[in-house]
């Protein structure tokens, strides 16, 4: 078999996107959605997502490992990537279940290589070891303005809280991340789809599970009630 190579009987489903653009609590949604619909479906997110890379995402938004430069930060974010496939979302997907991670290999993409700093021929070869065959079935990249993704990411932060490593980078920083999360978008088609996040909670989240539905949920059914 090789390396990091999971079997797969759930979907495996991603939400990306710049800050405040909601996918936290679009991911709550979707999970509520799915299991409404009789899916089993477990929420995770990155960085983070089991117990040794919850360790990491804290050293990673510090900022403290910043100074060792956004290559060094793509390595720590896909060792944190490997566990958390290892420790939550293989076995997971092994079951059956399905899996919605709040960000993944995309944010790497995008983050890591925004200012282009680092060779994107290491990015895609450090994504090629983390992940192995577990990619994702559906992303659904989260788009909205970047000065009102940072308004709502400062107006959801508690009075006094800093803003974390990425928060604080500068508006063209976060310009480019909206063009690179659209980018991914247009270059991989079949698996992304671009979801308005501008409006409404509760519109966003329908248009999120139409998505869903239309993608990942009717041609399963289909498929079980050719075979059943
Ligand atoms: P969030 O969970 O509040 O979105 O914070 C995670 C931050 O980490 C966010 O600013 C994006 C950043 N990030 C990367 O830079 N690279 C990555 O691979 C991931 C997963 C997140």
């Amino acid at each position: 078999m090789p390396a990091r190579a999971a079997t797969r009987r759930g979907t495996f489903i991603t939400l990306e996107g710049g800050e405040g653009a909601g996918k936290s609590t679009q991911v709550r949604h979707l999970l509520y959605n799915l299991r409404t619909a009789g899916i089993a479906a477990i929420g995770t997110r990155e960085p983070g997502g089991s117990p040794g890379a919850e360790i990491l995402r804290k050293l990673l938004l510090s900022g403290r490992i910043a100074r060792l430069g956004p290559a060094a930060e793509a390595i720590l974010f896909a060792a944190a990537r490997i566990d958390h496939i290892d420790t939550t979302i293989a076995p997971a997907l092994a079951a059956g279940t399905w899996v919605v991670s709040d960000r993944y290999a995309d944010s790497t993409r995008a983050y890591q290589g925004a200012r282009g700093q680092v060779d994107p021929r290491f990015l895609r070869a450090l994504e090629r070891i983390a992940l192995g065959n577990v990619r994702p079935d559906l992303t659904l990249i989260l788009d909205l303005p970047v000065t009102d993704g940072l308004a709502r990411a400062t107006a959801r932060r508690t009075t006094g809280e800093a803003p974390d490593r990425f928060e604080r980078e500068d508006l063209e920083f976060h310009k480019t991340l909206r063009g690179a999360f659209l980018s991914i978008a247009m270059a991989e088609p079949a698996r992304c789809i671009v979801i308005n996040a501008g409006g409404p909670e509760e519109e966003v989240a329908q248009a999120i599970f139409e998505a869903v539905s239309h993608r990942l949920i009717a041609p399963a059914a289909v498929k079980q009630a050719r075979h059943g």
